[in-house]
Order: C-alpha cells, then sequence, then structure tokens
C-alpha cells in the first residue's frame, strides 16, 4: 500500500524543507509516499506567468483563475485518477484525526493550496472532492496547512510507524489526549517519575496511563468526550 500526493502551489520553495525529515522523509524512502510539487505558473494563462486576476464585485485581493487551475487538474489527472482533490481553505471542514485516518488508506491524493482571497467558486464545485481547513484562523497562503496535513497522513500511512513510533498511542487515535510522558533521570530537581512507571508491571502501566489519558482529557478537551 502506498500514497502519493501531488501538491499545485505558487510557491513551491514553501514546500521544499517539511517533507525532507524525520518520519515524512523515511516514509518517502520506504516507498509508501510519494511527494510531487508542482507549479501552477506552468499553467499560466500568457507569457507573464498570470494565474490570478481581480475579483468580480470589487474589493480587495486577487483570485486564482479558473483556467490555469482547471488546464493543471486535468493534465496531473491524466497521469493518475485522483481519489481525493482536496482544496485547503479557512472555511473548510476541520481537519481532525479520523480524516487524516481516511486519507491515509487513499491511492493518490492531489492538495490545491490557494492564494489571495483563494480560488474560483467554479474550480471548487468542478473538481474539488473535499475542502479542508487545518483551524480556525487565516494563514497566508494554503502551503502550510498543506505541508501540515501531508505530514498528518504520511505518518498514519501503514507501514510508516515501527513500534517505537506507533500512532496507535498517540493523542487522538483513541479519541483521548495523550498520558503525561517521562525519561531518565528518575529524579529530578526534587520531581519524581510516578513510581508505577518504575514498577516493571505492564498491566499496571497500561492502566495508569489508561486513566492519566482520560484525566487530562476530561480537564483539557471535555469535548472529546462529548461533555462539554
Ligand atoms: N489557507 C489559509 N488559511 C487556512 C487554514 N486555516 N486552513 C487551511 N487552509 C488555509
Amino acid at each position: 500500500m502506498s500514497l502519493t500526493i501531488d501538491i499545485l502551489t505558487v510557491l513551491p520553495e514553501l514546500l521544499e524543507s517539511p517533507f525532507n525529515h524525520s518520519i515524512i522523509k523515511r516514509a518517502k524512502e520506504k516507498g509508501l509516499l510519494e511527494i510531487r510539487v508542482h507549479h501552477l505558473r506552468q499553467w499560466a494563462v500568457n507569457e507573464y506567468g498570470q494565474v490570478d486576476d481581480y475579483q468580480y464585485g470589487g474589493g480587495a485581493g486577487m483570485v486564482m483563475m479558473p483556467e490555469p487551475l482547471a488546464a493543471a487538474i486535468e493534465a496531473l489527472s491524466k497521469d493518475r485518477p485522483f481519489d481525493e482533490i482536496i482544496y485547503v481553505t479557512p472555511d473548510g471542514e476541520r481537519l481532525n484525526q479520523r480524516i487524516a485516518n481516511g486519507l491515509s488508506l487513499k491511492g493518490s491524493i492531489l492538495i490545491i493550496c490557494g492564494h489571495y482571497k483563494g480560488i474560483d467558486q467554479r474550480i471548487r464545485e468542478t473538481y474539488v472532492t473535499k475542502e479542508i481547513s487545518i483551524g480556525d484562523y487565516v494563514l497566508s497562503g494554503g502551503e502550510l496547512a498543506a505541508a501540515v496535513l501531508v505530514d498528518s497522513i504520511g505518518r498514519l500511512i501503514p507501514g510508516v510507524l515501527n513500534d517505537e513510533t506507533s500512532a496507535l498511542f498517540d493523542s487522538f487515535q483513541d479519541g483521548l489526549l495523550a498520558p503525561p510522558v517521562y525519561t531518565r533521570p528518575a529524579s529530578w530537581r526534587g520531581m519524581d517519575v510516578p513510581g508505577i512507571l518504575l514498577s516493571g508491571d505492564p498491566r499496571k502501566i497500561e492502566d495508569w496511563r489508561h486513566e492519566e489519558s482520560v484525566r487530562r482529557t476530561e480537564e483539557r478537551r471535555p469535548d472529546l468526550l462529548g461533555e462539554e
């Protein structure tokens, strides 16, 4: 099982580094994830590289034109049909672990990064199958949102994480926040690691971690437990 992610952007430089480190780098090296970043200007409407224009009805800010986006999407779709065409936008569905899990099982995804005031509505209606926001704030463009989305998906592709880095115990994976963690030294500035973690009893440790997860979730994110 492997996933190919194509990303369409006017700022490919912003996406050079985020995928070349740590777990996402390893996923690519293992052949489980392929990421291809495409410069939208390749499909510009004129020799000046134009991909945006003033918005109808007036108002500040440019809008990304339909022609370059349509040409790009159609050209890239010829290589492989996309399972999902995702537009990252503050008015999309809020990203969560459930969505990331679902996308990690797909074969081929295209992510469109918006800029300026966003992309022409007709592109959203014609091609886009999912609109995703990474949170209730506005970024300067979709690139950082795309990087967050790819990172959250890439690490969940089956085979990417091993026992040591397993996602099974991540926050949200079981609907709870993760428990606190400790490493050596067992005593630091008068603060001791909880005794149970030193007990060597896996059952007790598991129970303690679960209780701590529930406690933390109740305190910090009661919405996850369905009780505000
Ligand atoms: N583009 C700009 N802001 C964004 C956000 N919060 N989520 C996704 N894409 C965006």
